[in-house]
């Protein structure tokens, strides 16, 4: 497997990308994922969020942030201010990974390795290319360092406003936790998270 980057297009709007990316077999990911998950929103987004990758309920539907995480951040952007509608959401791999343990009918997400993540990523700088953003939300360190470097670090820089790099034309950067760490807080720390999560997305919206 050799990367996305042969599976491009020369049409580069998003509906052309995503008809591509269909067919795409730059990582091993295609094999074991039911589809292909791409990008989608409004065409001319502002704003762009960008996860990790699909996960069992996104496999399915072919959607990204269709399942639990996805309703979370739903609800957070609500609070945030933030009109789902003129987003653009995508991950950073757009293939499910997962192992089946024990129970073999229920799949459990598995993190993107760091060559997973590399051979994908032509396929998000291409759709940032496409949609052009104003800023980029970043929800946690798989997407981070997806676009920053391997030792960017959530924990230290998330909240602040940064510039992307590699990018013609930079849009603005806002790094924070993934969704589903909200979900997975223990009980005594959810509220304190979420509303965390929540004041990262404002930053996001006064960027905007
Ligand atoms: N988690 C992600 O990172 N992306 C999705 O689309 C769903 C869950
Ligand atoms: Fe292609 Fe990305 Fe899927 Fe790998 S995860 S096959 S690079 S679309």
């Amino acid at each position: 497997y050799e990367g996305a980057e042969h599976y491009l297009p020369r049409e580069r709007a998003v509906t052309s990308l995503r008809q591509a990316a269909a067919g795409c077999r730059g990582c091993d990911l295609f094999t074991d994922a039911t589809q292909t998950v791409f990008g989608e929103g409004a065409d001319r987004a502002r704003l762009v969020l960008v996860g990790e990758m699909p996960g069992d309920r996104e496999d399915r539907e072919g959607r990204p942030f269709v399942g639990p995480s996805g309703n979370l951040l739903d609800r957070a952007l609500g609070e945030a201010g933030i009109d789902r509608d003129t987003v653009y959401v995508t991950n950073a791999v757009k293939h499910f990974r997962f192992t089946r343990e024990g129970n073999r009918r229920r799949r459990l997400h598995k993190k993107p390795t760091r060559s997973q993540i590399t051979a994908c990523k032509p396929w998000l700088l291409a759709e940032l290319d496409a949609v052009r953003p104003d800023v980029v939300g970043l929800l946690g360190a798989t997407a981070a360092q997806a676009l920053f470097d391997a030792d960017f670090r959530v924990s230290a820089h998330r909240g602040e406003v940064l510039k992307l790099p590699g990018l013609d034309d930079p849009p603005l950067a806002v790094a924070t936790v993934h969704p589903s760490a909200v979900l997975r807080a223990r009980d005594s720390d959810r509220e304190r998270a979420y509303a965390e999560f929540v004041a990262d997305l404002r930053v996001v919206a006064a960027a905007l």
